[in-house]
């Protein structure tokens, strides 16, 4: 485990193994503690900057040692880009880089410097916390033989900042330190195999990290679903022997600033074969990552608690395998979902909308939630759109939609909006049921796997994730090495947190003094039926 900690006093009279210090692109003049460090070098620095042999361009870094001239014994470099690109970002990506180079060269503890050249000391400080943290992350857990060097943790890292903006600082610190906490375990959960991150598992990891924080923790086994009608879920769970299972989780801080709570919904889908519409083999393994919408929204509710955030919360998890055997959903089958809707499941494989109907109409039906986001690996058709560099976004509320989006930008996990035309709608009408699980023609198969969810949702404010291409990373990168990415724990977290200080209804007028409103809480639970959990 890392320590971090903030850095007010002058970094370059702290006593460290690396220095880390930004280079710009382009800029004729060092300046700040590059320039100071220059100094200190003779003019080292400058002269490799005229002669072109460092560039500052993003993704270059150069370890320096300081021969006793400066207390650091090293300075790294590392290349941000042209000054007027900079962002949170950049600083991210940058710190992850930086952290490979320090644990390949076994430095055990650094200094950054990254954050002070950013106006926004907290996005900063989070930032270049989470790029670290991240970066670092390993998953090698079952790996027999050791590594040739033995397996190595930063054990400090020291951020600098401005005196005046300790603050700030440290609540960016706190940030970046509890979303990179349970980012990794949302990573975790998504990188261990079917065979060990099973609905059990997932549910068991979930009861326990609700114990540990002001979480309460509810689950439904198979008999229960099955008797409270969530039989769309129940038909999914039928194909295979691991058995299912609904996890609820909920934060109700003692003042919280919404009347109703925000519901999360994640698809965690623990290993998706295709069912009876069997997928081919060829990279099926990564099905294991099926689950990841699950993760991102426990990751987010532990983080929300983590930060104490004055936000009631529910998280619903509709857990389990999709199998083929003699008992599994067969193409044709039509099962009565929770909300009392018919489906035709013409394909087994478009899995993920069954299982979420019934946890979305069983989630707004029971908790009256102010609004509702889902996360989903839900279509390979949101790969081919946008490929890793966005989630698709889609939604009943345009305000909402802007809203995560313009957060999904600012904390470096992106989304953009598809649309959900009435027209769409036609493509899931079936002619035995209400709708079909996949669409009839037209493509468009993002959109109608959203189009279907609609049905489960009616008026609640709702946005929908498919996280399904940026949910992993075959090729590592600077903060996302190899594996599950842990995607949505940052940007749900930032959602909830944006959404305490601007609720929903409020948030276009951004001249509004920006005042926290502390609302009363519910006083009682209203409507809402008292859930009895099993298991
Ligand atoms: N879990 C998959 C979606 C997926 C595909 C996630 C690739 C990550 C990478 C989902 O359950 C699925 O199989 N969707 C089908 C739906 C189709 C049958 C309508 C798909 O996208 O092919
Ligand atoms: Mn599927
Ligand atoms: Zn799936």
């Amino acid at each position: 485990m890392t320590k971090t900690e903030i850095l007010v006093s002058d970094p370059m009279k702290k006593k460290t193994s690396a220095l880390v210090l930004p280079l710009f692109e382009e800029e004729g003049a060092l300046s700040g503690a590059l320039l100071t460090a220059d100094r200190a070098l003779g003019g080292e620095i400058s002269r490799m900057v005229k002669d072109k042999e460092i560039r500052g361009v993003s993704g270059e870094t150069t370890l320096l040692p300081t021969y006793g001239k400066l207390p650091a014994r090293n300075l790294l470099l590392v290349g941000l880009g042209k000054r007027e690109k900079l962002s949170p970002e950049s600083l991210r990506k940058a710190s992850g880089t930086a952290a490979s180079v320090l644990r390949k060269r076994n430095l055990s503890d650094c200094v950054s410097c990254l954050s002070l050249a950013c106006p926004d000391t907290a996005a900063a400080v989070e930032a270049v916390v989470e790029g670290t943290l991240l970066g670092l992350y390993d998953f090698d857990g079952y790996k027999t033989l050791k590594k040739e060097s033995p397996s190595y943790a930063l054990a400090t890292l020291a951020v600098a900042v401005g005196a005046k903006d300790r603050a700030a600082g440290e609540a960016g610190l706190l940030r970046g330190e509890v979303i990179s906490k349970n980012t990794a375990l949302a990573r975790d959960l998504g990188n261990h195999p079917a065979n060990v991150a099973t609905p059990t598992m997932i549910a068991r990891t979930a009861a326990e990290e609700a114990r540990r924080r002001k979480i309460s923790y509810l689950s439904y086994d198979r008999d229960k679903l099955e008797r409270m009608g969530l039989n769309a879920l129940v038909g999914v769970a039928k194909g295979s022997d691991e058995p299912a299972r609904l996890i609820v989780l909920e934060y109700r801080p003692a003042r919280p600033v919404n009347k109703a709570p925000l519901l999360l919904v994640g698809k965690t889908l623990t290993f998706d074969s295709g069912g009876i519409s069997l997928k081919p083999s060829d990279k099926m393994e990564l099905m294991k990552g099926d689950m990841s919408g699950g993760a991102a929204v426990l990751g987010t509710i532990l983080s929300v608690a983590d930060l104490g955030l004055p936000v009631h919360v529910v998280a619903v998890m509709p857990a389990t395998e999709n199998m083929p055997s003699g008992r599994a959903n067969k193409p044709g089958d039509v099962v009565r979902a929770y909300n009392g809707k018919t489906i035709e499941i013409i394909n087994t494989d478009a899995e993920g909308r069954l299982i979420l109907a019934d946890a979305l109409s069983f989630g707004i039906r029971t908790y009256h939630p102010e609004l509702v986001v889902d996360v989903a690996t839900l279509t390979g058709a949101v790969v081919v759109a946008l490929g890793g560099q966005a989630m698709g976004i889609l939604g009943n509320n345009e305000p909402l939609i802007d809203r995560v989006r313009a957060i999904g930008d600012r904390v470096g996990e992106r989304g953009w909006p598809l649309p959900l035309f009435e027209e769409y709608f036609e493509q899931i009408k079936s002619d035995v049921a209400d709708i079909r699980n996949t669409g009839s023609k037209g493509g468009a198969g993002t959109i109608t796997g959203a189009a279907f969810l609609h049905h489960f949702v009616d008026e609640t404010p709702w946005v929908h994730l498919d996280i399904a291409g940026t949910a992993w990373v075959d090729s590592g990168e600077p903060y996302k090495p190899k594996g599950n990415v842990g995607i949505g724990v940052r940007l749900l977290t930032h959602l909830i947190e944006d959404l305490s200080r601007n609720p929903l209804a409020k948030a276009p007028d951004s001249s509004a003094p920006k005042k926290r409103v502390a609302r009363k809480p519910a006083a009682t639970p209203g409507r809402r039926r008292s859930p009895r959990s099993t298991g």
